[in-house]
């Protein structure tokens, strides 16, 4: 790899490149010699109106320090529309950073089915909708780099939260597929679950804090795993405030059980529970950090040699 990483010609989109993230990485691609889409629907942090000031704007700053790019108003659920752009000014896409994204806050009990459905649709029917028009070109040019954008609320879960987890989690799930079927057509996929001062956090964070969370710290990373020459695919990272960690699923070695039904009974997992929960090494299986299913054909054959399930009889608050 170069040791500078450049974007030269590189056709970028970003989404909701306006403010917050998605302009703090426009500038630095652009900075890099990538071509850039700024999409921004302009609109208001729940998600009404919209406005081609926000894109514009970001446009201008690009252009004013001799870089190249066009603006998209589009909503990312007209994604085709945006990859349309890319492809009329520049004639290819590259790189797909999905970021464009709004909040609905409210309890679960307090929910309406238009908050889910409309916090779901920009999140996570959006980053579809960009996929799905930009991987014909990238499959074709043998070349992608996309960046999905989920959130330590997808990730872990956040009160008030629902629809924006849900849509967030499902970002997660849409990169780890994408990444297995763009394996052979180099198309590298990855998320990040960022932390940053934006219109998002000001307000829920204390000062001191926000402080520390300048936007341009996502950056690095972003590009990073955005280059051509980055073979990182599908993994999750945590980047906030200079830190950048990834984090990925863990499988506990579990308990394996006799198969016959006969034993194999909601009493058979009440009296194992606490092995099914440990992360420890076992003779049958080691604990592993999954990207795909478990080998069960080893699993199995070794289940059925194994006695009759005991029952029941643990504490439950043993476990
Ligand atoms: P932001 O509100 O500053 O930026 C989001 C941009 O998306 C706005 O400019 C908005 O106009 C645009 N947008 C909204 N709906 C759109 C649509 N339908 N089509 C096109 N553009 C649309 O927020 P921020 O913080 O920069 O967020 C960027 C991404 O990072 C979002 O996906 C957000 O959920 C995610 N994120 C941010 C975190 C943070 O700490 N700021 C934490 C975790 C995730």
């Amino acid at each position: 790899m170069s040791s500078r990483l450049s974007f030269k010609d590189r056709v970028v989109i970003i989404t909701g490149a306006g403010g917050g993230l998605g302009r703090v990485y426009a500038l630095e691609y652009a900075k890099r010699g990538a071509k850039v889409v700024i999409n921004d629907l302009g609109g208001t942090l729940g998600g009404a109106g919209h406005n081609s000031k926000a894109a514009d704007v970001v446009v201008d700053e690009i252009k004013k320090m001799g870089g190249v790019a066009v603006a998209n108003y589009d909503s990312v659920t007209d994604g085709e529309k945006i990859v349309k752009t890319a492809i009329d000014a520049f004639g290819r896409v590259d790189v797909v950073v999905n970021n464009a994204g709004i909040l609905r806050d409210a309890s679960f009990a307090k929910m309406t089915s238009a908050q889910f459905a409309m916090v779901v649709d920009v999140h996570l029917t959006g980053a579809y909708k960009l996929c799905k028009a930009a991987w014909p070109y990238m499959k074709k040019q043998k070349f992608g780099r996309i960046i999905n954008t989920s959130s330590p609320a997808g990730l872990y879960g956040n009160f008030g939260q629902t629809n924006y987890s849900a849509a967030k989690l499902g970002q997660v799930g849409l990169a780890e597929t994408l990444a297995k079927e763009g394996h052979n057509y180099n198309i590298k996929v990855n998320v990040i679950a960022p932390l940053a001062r934006s219109r998002m956090t000001e307000g829920l964070l204390p000062a001191h804090i926000l402080k520390q969370l300048a936007p341009e710290k996502v950056v690095p990373i972003v590009l990073y795993l955005t280059h051509e020459d980055t073979d990182v695919t599908n993994a999750i990272f945590e980047p906030a405030a200079g830190y950048n960690g990834q984090v990925r699923w863990q499988r506990s070695s579990g308990e394996l059980f006799n198969p016959d039904e006969s034993t194999y009974t909601p009493e058979a997992i009440l009296n194992k529970f606490g092995k099914i929960l440990e992360f420890k090494d076992k003779p049958f299986k080691a604990v592993e950090y999954p990207t795909q299913l478990a080998d069960y054909n080893a699993l199995i054959s070794a289940a059925r040699k194994l006695p009759p399930n005991p029952q029941g009889s643990v504490k439950l608050t043993s476990l």
